[in-house]
């Protein structure tokens, strides 16, 4: 197994391009197979993620082909309707199979997602709302039984959750609806940039949907859905994490080919940090000579704070000097990272859903354990500042969601290497 080695004090300078999101990509390819003829999906990252839903959709009887960030999918006549769990245990947003595989087959058998380190995953609401639709549920052996017994019909659904609206959730109900009969509306739907690119994408296809980028979605069924090409967006949580290591390490930073208008509440967070931000319509230029302020911050669906930044911005506030408070309201147990960022010398208190994190002079590197993907990219980023050598290690967390990111990082004069354990 690999690990990364981050040798610490270099100030970031220069430019680094964002690659295609991640979390488009997957539920758009997913997508693809609502169609029987090929679409062809571009800027598509070069990730383990990517090959799991790659593996999947050959498993389900579709020609996929991959090659310079293009995605090629020929779903054809013959889907096959089961999503094993080899695959889905790897990766949960296998999940996003359910809608596309119910409304093209009107059956559809997917393993159960178990839990993650990011604490419980539940697909209660995907359920609810292929249910609305009136497909049957049933749970078997670890597998999800979703079944059209008789034709599926639009229907009104609420979709959101004690967390909030969900993004796969949405998803895959989309996903669904676009090919039933009748008009669906989804109440509560998620919001984020990645579902206005699956929505543009299954508009591309022949799909009728209004209120893009709304909670309010409704979508008039079709019979049919044709092949398209499309670009995925830039991936705004790459982009973040690059932010953050830009304003650490009192870098200056040239952020190209990444969409500013998904990255408004890091902007706000970021200058009230007293971290300079210039943009135009694709890049993003970040500066900070300044001392840094603290910051308090509460995770929400976008357009609030991501998530998936919360460990990123953990580490941002651990080298700010004065007292920050980052508050968890979509995963509430997902600070695994707090136990290895205290391990470099950050001084983190857990209290219930919230991070109250008292900045430090200085982090020292330290041997440490990535838990999952975001919490990686934070202990990479506390790597770049701190004191010394961290070595990162259970690096195919990062595998599954940074595109040659030691790469990105050294051309921007970090010393970060990969080394065979
Ligand atoms: C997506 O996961 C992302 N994954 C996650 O990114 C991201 O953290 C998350 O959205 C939130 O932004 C992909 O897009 C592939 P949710 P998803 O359903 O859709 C609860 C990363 O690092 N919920 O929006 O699975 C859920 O427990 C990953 O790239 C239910 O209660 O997340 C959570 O509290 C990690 N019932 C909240 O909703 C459900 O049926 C939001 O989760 C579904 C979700």
């Amino acid at each position: 197994m690999d690990k990364i080695v981050v040798e610490g004090g270099s100030r970031l300078k220069g430019d680094v391009w964002i690659s295609g999101a991640k979390n488009s990509a997957l539920p758009m390819m997913a997508a693809a197979l609502l169609s029987e003829k090929e679409s062809v999906l571009s800027n598509v990252p070069d990730l383990r993620d990517i090959h799991t839903m790659i593996k999947l959709l050959r498993a389900l009887g579709a020609k996929v082909s991959f090659e310079e960030g293009v995605v090629t999918i020929k779903p054809g006549r013959n889907l096959k309707s089961v999503a094993p769990y080899k695959l889905v245990s790897t990766m949960r947003a296998s999940v996003c199979v359910l809608g596309p595989l119910l409304a093209r087959l009107g059956r559809a058998e997917v393993s159960l997602p178990g839990g993650c380190v990011i604490g419980p995953r539940p697909i209660d609401l995907h359920l609810k709302g292929l249910a609305a639709l009136g497909a049957k549920i049933e749970i078997k052996h670890g597998y999800v039984l979703v079944k059209a017994l008789k034709k599926l019909k639009g229907s009104d659904i609420y979709l959101g959750g004690s967390f909030g609206s969900s993004v796969l959730a949405t998803a895959n109900v989309l996903m669904a609806a676009v090919l039933t009969s009748g008009k669906t509306i989804i109440e509560n739907a998620a919001c984020e940039p990645e579902i206005v690119d699956l929505t543009q994408f299954l508009v591309k296809m022949g799909a009728r949907i209004q209120g893009e980028g709304s909670p309010h979605l409704e979508i008039e069924g079709v019979k049919k859905l044709s092949g398209v090409e499309h670009t995925v967006i830039p991936d705004r949580i790459e982009t973040g994490t690059y932010m953050f290591a830009a304003a650490m390490s009192a870098g200056d930073v040239f952020i190209k080919k990444c969409n500013p208008g998904h990255q408004n509440v890091v902007i706000d967070k970021l200058r009230q940090a007293g971290v300079r931000i210039d943009k135009t319509k694709s890049t993003i230029r970040v500066r900070r000579r300044a001392k840094l302020k603290p910051v308090d911050v509460t995770t929400l669906p976008y357009p609030g704070f991501p998530t998936d930044l919360q460990a990123q911005m953990m580490a941002l506030m651990s080298v700010t000097p004065g007292i920050s408070v980052i508050t968890e309201k979509i995963y509430p147990d997902r600070f695994m990272h707090v136990s290895e960022l205290n391990r470099m010398g950050s001084q983190v208190f857990l209290e219930g859903p919230s991070a109250i994190v008292h900045g430090v002079k200085k982090l020292s590197g330290a041997p440490v354990m990535a838990s999952d993907l975001r919490a990686s990219a934070a202990l990479v980023i506390a790597g770049l500042v701190a004191e010394g050598k961290t070595d990162v290690h259970r690096v195919y967390h990062l595998d599954r969601g940074y595109e040659l990111l030691e790469k990105k990082f050294s051309s921007l004069g970090a010393v970060i290497r990969r080394e065979k354990e």
